[in-house]
């Protein structure tokens, strides 16, 4: 396992609350929710965000936590934590071109690893929708406390449901007033059909939050 420095956003007031109470809450649904995907309808609502968030606010209860990057088409976690020298990838280990140790990397954050991405594949829904990815998440349950999923949106492209169908729940972010009603539907509704349980839906990106939040 390779190691790496990674820089993470300093903590806001306001989102570190919100992230604490999404951790109790996470907390509640159940120790066997271990496995869990995050998405949303449209790009930019904030999954890879709410990811590392979370798993920070995880980490600080000391919590074990590996954040997958599953967003094989327009992978931005290296980016956001700025992460250098990462040499192989999911898409690496799903096409048998990295063994497992080779593409989780323990990082300077204390109880966080973390799998990126790799190289953009010609086949990201299949990759990740073979038996080998559905394997490995099962077997790393073992050694993690959670497991993060960030997968593009769900209006897009099938991968989220993919990775839903082989995880213990699914958390859907809706960026507050970007997408109708109608859209929240369709990304529930798809979720649904993978089978596996919507822990909840995080609403982001709220305006107003301070006197709003205390009224
Ligand atoms: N709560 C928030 N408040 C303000 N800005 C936010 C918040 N959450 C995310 N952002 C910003 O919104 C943009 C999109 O966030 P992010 O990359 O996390 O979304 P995403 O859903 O992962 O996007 P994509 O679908 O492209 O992967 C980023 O610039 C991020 O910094
Ligand atoms: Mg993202």
């Amino acid at each position: 396992m390779g190691k790496i420095t990674i820089r993470v956003p300093n903590k806001d007031f306001f989102v570190n609350e919100a992230n604490k109470s999404l951790r109790t809450n996470l907390g509640f649904c159940g120790k066997d929710k271990k496995v869990i995907t995050f998405t949303s309808y449209s790009p930019g609502e904030g999954k890879s965000t709410t990811v590392i968030n979370l798993a920070l606010s995880l980490t600080d209860i000391h919590q074990k936590v590996l954040i997958i990057d599953a967003d094989l088409r327009k992978s931005s976690l290296m980016h956001k934590l700025k992460a250098v020298g990462i040499e192989k990838g999911l898409s690496h280990y799903l096409s048998r071109q990295a063994r497992v140790e080779d593409v989780i990397y323990e990082t300077n954050v204390k109880n966080l690893d973390m799998m990126f991405s790799g190289p953009f594949p010609p086949n990201p829904a299949e990759l990740l929708g073979s038996q080998l990815f559905g394997m490995t998440v099962t077997s790393l349950k073992e050694y993690y406390d959670y497991i993060l999923i960030d997968t593009p949106p769900i209006g897009s492209v099938i991968d989220a449901a993919v990775v839903a169908e082989k995880s213990d729940g699914a958390i859907i972010v809706i960026e507050s007033g970007a997408i109708s009603h109608k859209l929240e539907q369709e990304s529930i509704k798809q979720l649904e059909k993978t089978g596996c349980p919507i822990l909840g839906v995080i609403l982001n990106k709220v305006k107003n939050i301070g006197k709003a939040y205390y009224d």
